[in-house]
């Protein structure tokens, strides 16, 4: 039996009028991923899949015995709410998210105080639970792919408790260096690096790889034996293509090409997060529209914008500073039938596709990213031989590089060079890349990503 243990689980379950629960896809990548693959079998016949309950519908929905995935033992860990938003908002997201991808403003924060005491014994807390269920689950001698940095202490928990267990962590995000990792408190950095160096742990590029292992040995000492492999994830080619014949993408695409007319367009698509670097895409737009005059009122610049993590203070602020950038942008260079910035909120999926298969450019920018899925999906369903324009600090960089423009994440003038040589590309050039960018993004599917971690586990 493969066991999963994540935050997330496949679905998030809402009470309906009637008193039954309905069960919509849960957001991120990494149940996105997994949820497939796992209901399709192709992690074996027999599958579990334990994540923590999110809301009081997930809760109840699991009372009611309702919380139900099929082919899958699905096991939703109930903690109380406080403990839940100390783990989760305060250490997972609020400290390892930041120092992950590098986002502390080290004057001012983190403070690790008798509030992060607290909340680091929640983190260990619910990373014992979920070890502890694990334990429960799996057989002798099972697969457990523990993923992501919200569950970073679950394998060595779960070691000391079933030693016969094979057990893989994989990161979504990069891993911090050397330097930062000593931001950390000494007992954190000690316990996050010793349970993951006590697994085989997988991340989607070899930079991240490195960084973890620099970072274990500058914890551990010299003889921190780290074993690592790298596994890209990469999207699914026939979900994105039935997608992208659905009645509601074809729709959005017609509402696209009414917005848009004749003039070019710039797409992202991204969560509302500080690491997405979404303030200094529109910062770059308003230096290319100040520096090239001819390209004002030739161009929309949609962002699909999904809100995320509004229980941090952190997330709200930067929510706000989108928003004023983008109305910076439009205040400035608007006309009475031009709009330069088009911030799309909707959580509308096939929007989202819809958009990708219009595009000219997708600037997909963050300061830091794990791997950045929209980069290669975006190849999948473009229409139009759109270049890519990519931060060098995505993991995806690694595969696509000979294809993207490159974007130096902070540096408003390169980023903006990089949309106006996309925007100004020979279709020629542009067909060639395009055709090189499909193939590349085609090369991994989520079951290579899937095979990748059960052959890990197999080695161990
Ligand atoms: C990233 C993380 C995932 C997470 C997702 C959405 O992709 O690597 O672990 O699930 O963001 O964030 P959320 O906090 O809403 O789960």
């Amino acid at each position: 039996m493969t066991v999963v243990v994540s935050n997330r689980g496949p679905y998030r379950f809402t009470r309906t009028a009637s008193g039954g629960f309905d069960a919509h896809h849960a957001s991120g990548g990494v149940s996105s991923a997994l949820r497939p693959l796992l209901t399709s079998g192709a992690a074996g016949a027999d599958a579990a899949w334990i994540a923590a309950a999110h809301d009081d519908d997930d809760r109840a929905a699991m009372v009611a015995g309702e919380a139900q995935a099929p082919g899958i033992a699905l096991t939703l860990l109930d903690h109380d709410p406080a403990l839940h938003r100390l783990y989760y908002d305060v250490v997972s997201n609020g400290t390892l998210w930041f120092l992950h991808h590098g986002l502390f403003d080290l004057v001012r924060r983190p403070r690790f105080d008798h509030r992060f005491t607290e909340a680091w014994a929640a983190y260990e807390t619910v990373n014992r639970s979920f070890a502890k269920a694990a334990a429960e689950v799996a057989s002798e001698g099972d697969v457990v792919l523990v993923q992501d940095y919200q569950l970073a202490l679950v394998p060595e928990m779960l070691r000391a408790e079933r030693g016969d267990l094979r057990i893989v962590h994989f990161s979504h995000t990069p891993f911090c260096g050397p330097n930062s990792i000593r931001v950390l408190p000494d007992h954190a950095a000690l316990a996050l690096c010793g349970s993951m160096s006590g697994a085989i742990a997988g991340f989607h590029s070899a930079r991240w790889a490195r960084s973890f292992e620099a970072s274990a040995r500058e914890i551990l000492g010299n003889d921190a034996r780290c074993r690592t492999f790298v596994a890209p994830l990469g999207p699914d080619p026939d979900e994105l293509a039935e997608l992208a014949e659905s009645p509601a993408a074809l729709t959005a695409g017609q509402e696209l090409d009414e917005l848009v007319g004749d003039r070019q367009m710039i797409v992202r698509s991204d969560r509302v997060d500080p690491s997405k670097n979404i303030v200094r895409g529109f910062a770059a737009y308003d230096l290319l529209l100040a520096e090239h005059r001819e390209l004002r009122e030739r161009v929309v610049f949609v962002a699909r914008l999904t809100s995320s993590r509004e229980s941090l203070p952190e997330y709200m602020a930067y929510a706000n500073e989108v928003e004023q950038a983008a109305a910076r942008v439009n205040e400035r260079w608007a006309t009475n039938d031009w709009q330069p910035v088009v911030v799309d909120l909707r959580d509308d999926y096939p929007r989202t596709i819809a958009a990708l298969a219009r595009t000219d450019v997708l600037l997909v920018n963050p300061v830091k990213d794990g791997l950045n899925l929209v980069a290669k999906e975006g190849a999948l369903v473009n229409q139009r031989d759109a270049v890519l324009c990519l931060s060098r600090d995505a993991g995806a960089w690694d595969e696509l590089h000979e294809t993207a423009l490159p974007v130096h994440p902070y540096d408003l003038a390169q980023t903006a060079g990089a949309l106006h040589d996309a925007l100004m590309m020979p279709a020629s050039e542009r067909a060639s890349r395009a055709a090189r960018w499909r193939e590349l993004s085609a090369a991994r599917t989520p079951r290579d990503w899937l095979d990748n971690q059960l052959k890990a586990a197999h080695s161990s």
